[in-house]
């Protein structure tokens, strides 16, 4: 455990938000730091109510964790600022004083583009906000006075953490199908979201890593254009009850089957060493809120020993409802 990288291995929405829950509370995680942008939205059901989190750290949950944006991070400041007043976590909440800045005029930017639009970006700006920072004229999150009290080194506290032997997890955002490098290029997000993406913009080193988590959905899922292996119509969606609108933008997800070629390829370039697999009442209604491996149906077994024998890989943690401790953990 001590840090463990959770990064998706799909196109997005697998349930990273759900995993990272969990994960706090279960082990309390000292540390969380969170990457990406406010295009992603994770989502964490707790006690009936729902959380979708677009900057703070999914792991807020467990309330002794400290909450950190990596200096790669684009910070939406508005946003920012809600959700940590929304889910009370001012005290204990720190951002990179490199982060860069996500402003109204990139969303403007995104809205406008045409090729952007063909895409089917979330709209927040975000491929604008990373391209000003590539052309060195971004503000950073230490030219902004709302940010002041926030300010840190995330990478130094991050390190020292780990050395100090405390339990630290590294937020992904996206999934792997939407790497700048490794996706469906050109309908992709702005950046690599991969496990060795997330450390850097982290400022972890590799080395420095114990466990990287890729989080699948039982079925796949897309928002935006792009292709979709095995893509199945809305109607047939809605039958199987796989069809699901967007958590941050309340878009139509198209849906697939899981693709086993897909979920290889991402074992291998995020190098996981371990799998979650969210969503698995969904296939087999019967597991709804089972939190024993033993309790699953035949079927839903054969399913997890499938996917292990393919990708090579354990799956330690099985989502089986949305609330965060409906889960099967097998880890020892
Ligand atoms: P952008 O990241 O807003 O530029 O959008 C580029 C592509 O990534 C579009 O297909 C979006 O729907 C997709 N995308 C971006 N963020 C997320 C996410 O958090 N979940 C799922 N899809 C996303
Ligand atoms: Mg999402």
């Amino acid at each position: 455990m001590p840090c463990t990288v959770i990064a998706g291995g799909f196109w997005g929405d697998e349930g990273k938000g759900k995993i990272i829950s969990y994960l706090a509370l279960k082990d309390k995680i000292d540390v969380c730091v969170r990457t990406g942008s406010v295009n992603a939205a994770h989502t964490v059901w707790i006690e009936g109510k729902r959380y979708a989190m677009h900057m703070v750290p999914a792991a807020f949950v467990h309330d002794k964790c400290r909450l950190l944006i990596g200096a790669g991070a684009n910070v939406h400041v508005a946003k920012f600022l809600e959700e940590t007043e929304l889910a009370n976590v001012k005290s204990r909440i720190g951002v990179d004083q490199q982060a860069s800045i996500i402003e109204e005029k990139h969303s403007a930017q995104d809205k406008a583009s045409a090729h952007l639009k063909g895409i089917g970006t979330t709209g927040w700006g975000v491929g604008p906000a990373i391209e000003e920072r590539v052309r060195r004229t971004a503000k950073l999150a230490k030219d902004i006075l709302e940010l002041q009290p926030y300010l840190t080194d995330v990478a130094e506290e991050a390190n020292s953490a780990i050395d100090n032997g405390k339990k630290v997890i590294l937020e992904g955002t996206q999934g792997f199908m939407l790497s700048l490098f490794y996706g469906t290029y050109p309908y992709v997000t702005g950046r690599d979201t991969s496990a060795s993406a997330i450390c850097s913009e982290a400022g972890i080193g590799p080395t420095k890593i114990d466990e990287v988590l890729l989080v699948f959905k039982a079925f796949m899922t897309r928002v935006g254009a792009g292709p979709l292996p095995g893509e199945i119509p809305k109607e047939e969606a809605v039958k199987r009850g796989w069809f699901e609108t967007a958590a941050g933008t309340g878009r139509e997800r198209r849906s697939a089957p899981f693709n086993f070629e897909i979920a290889k390829k991402a074992v291998m370039v995020n190098g996981a060493t371990q799998v979650a697999i969210t969503k698995l009442d969904v296939l087999y209604t019967k597991c709804k809120g089972a939190r024993k491996y033993e309790d699953l149906p035949a079927e839903a077994k054969e399913f997890i020993k499938e996917i292990e024998k393919q990708i090579g890989v354990p799956v330690v943690l099985i989502g089986t409802g949305q609330e965060v401790l409906d889960i099967i953990d097998r880890r020892a």
